[in-house]
């Protein structure tokens, strides 16, 4: 895409003439889209001048933490500090059920733990973030969330005074679908590049209540079945976005000639052009069974499925 490319170089040109030939940039990578087509491309501008940082909350979904670095450290050899934070998060999470009080811990943790590895890195005079055109008219408003590309209407905020550093944020002008055209004029990998988009708070709002390294576990099994599954369809990218929570509510099924006593599994699927309205995606009937058979077949701890078939509004994508 001749378009694509045009602006690649521009880009480039702009984040040079920006950072100037000695500035060192820090970058908070999420293991999504927009962080991850910013920090390849500040890359490309200014090599080893760019550090990245990805914290690992334990809220990833399965396999994620682990493709962060394969693609960023091995494939682009770009200079990465992974830090696994997941004991501190979910140490600091334990007995909290309340959304917003959730939100409010992963996100504060995950400044604390960002802002140590900076400086561990020896600090940097411009922070790059993963803007996007929507994030800049505030069409899209989250609130208190640690979102790792630290979107500045809600973040940069928050930051404390000395990690104030001068932004560099090369897809400002973009909308999502032009960060995964730009993403793939840069060689990134599809699984990637055309990835759903995943909150920064993680499976934290994606288990109701108190969330604990065990639910995260079965979730991540329902979850991974559930993605696969839309993805042998051939569902994948005509889905905004599609996920598996966990209730806390358990209910009685029969398991061979057992009674079972376990939790319920909803899924949901939506389709929508920029999240901020959405219909639930409508999966033949069949497709659901399967899925539900499969999810309670292979995921000890849930024995019973059901469908999210409520739109936004008056619903939210998210159940918290
Ligand atoms: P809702 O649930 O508000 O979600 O309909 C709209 C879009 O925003 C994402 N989302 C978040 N992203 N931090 C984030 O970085 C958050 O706290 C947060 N809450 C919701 C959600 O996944 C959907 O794409």
């Amino acid at each position: 895409d001749w378009t694509m490319a045009a602006f690649r170089e521009q880009a480039i040109a702009a984040i040079r003439a920006q950072v100037g030939p000695e500035g060192r940039v820090i970058c908070g990578l999420s293991g999504g889209v927009d962080s991850s087509v910013a920090a390849v491309l500040i890359h490309e501008a200014i090599g080893e001048r760019l550090t990245c940082i990805f914290v690992d909350h334990g809220l990833l979904r399965a396999g994620e933490a682990a493709q962060v670095v394969e693609v960023f450290r091995d494939h682009y050899n770009i200079p990465l500090v992974a830090r696994d934070a997941s004991e501190l998060f979910l140490g600091k999470l334990a007995g909290v059920t309340d959304p917003e009080q959730k939100r409010k811990i992963i996100g504060n943790t995950f400044i604390e733990v960002f802002e140590e590895e900076a400086a561990k890195a020896g600090g940097a005079d411009f922070l790059a973030q993963g803007t996007l055109y929507p994030d800049v008219i505030e069409s899209v408003s989250f609130t208190g969330g640690p979102s790792v590309t630290i979107k500045s209407h809600h973040n940069v905020g928050g930051l404390p005074e000395r990690m104030r550093m001068a932004l560099v944020e090369p897809l400002r002008e973009l909308f999502k679908d032009e960060v995964r055209d730009l993403g793939r004029e840069l060689g990134m990998p599809e699984t990637l590049v055309g990835r759903h988009p995943f909150p920064g708070p993680g499976l934290a709002i994606r288990i109701p209540g108190e969330v604990t390294r065990e639910d995260c576990e079965i979730l991540r099994k329902a979850d991974a079945i559930y993605l696969e599954e839309i993805r042998k369809a051939g569902l994948y990218d005509a889905i905004w976005q599609a996920f598996a929570v966990l209730l806390p509510v358990r209910t009685v099924g029969v398991m061979g000639d057992a009674r079972s006593y376990d939790k319920v599994c909803a899924l949901r699927a939506v389709t929508s052009t920029d999240g901020m309205t959405a219909d639930s995606y409508p999966f033949d009937h069949a497709f659901l069974s399967a899925v539900a058979t499969r999810i309670i077949n292979e995921v000890r701890g849930i024995n019973r499925v059901v469908y999210d078939v409520t739109s936004k509004p008056p619903g939210t994508i998210e159940w918290e």
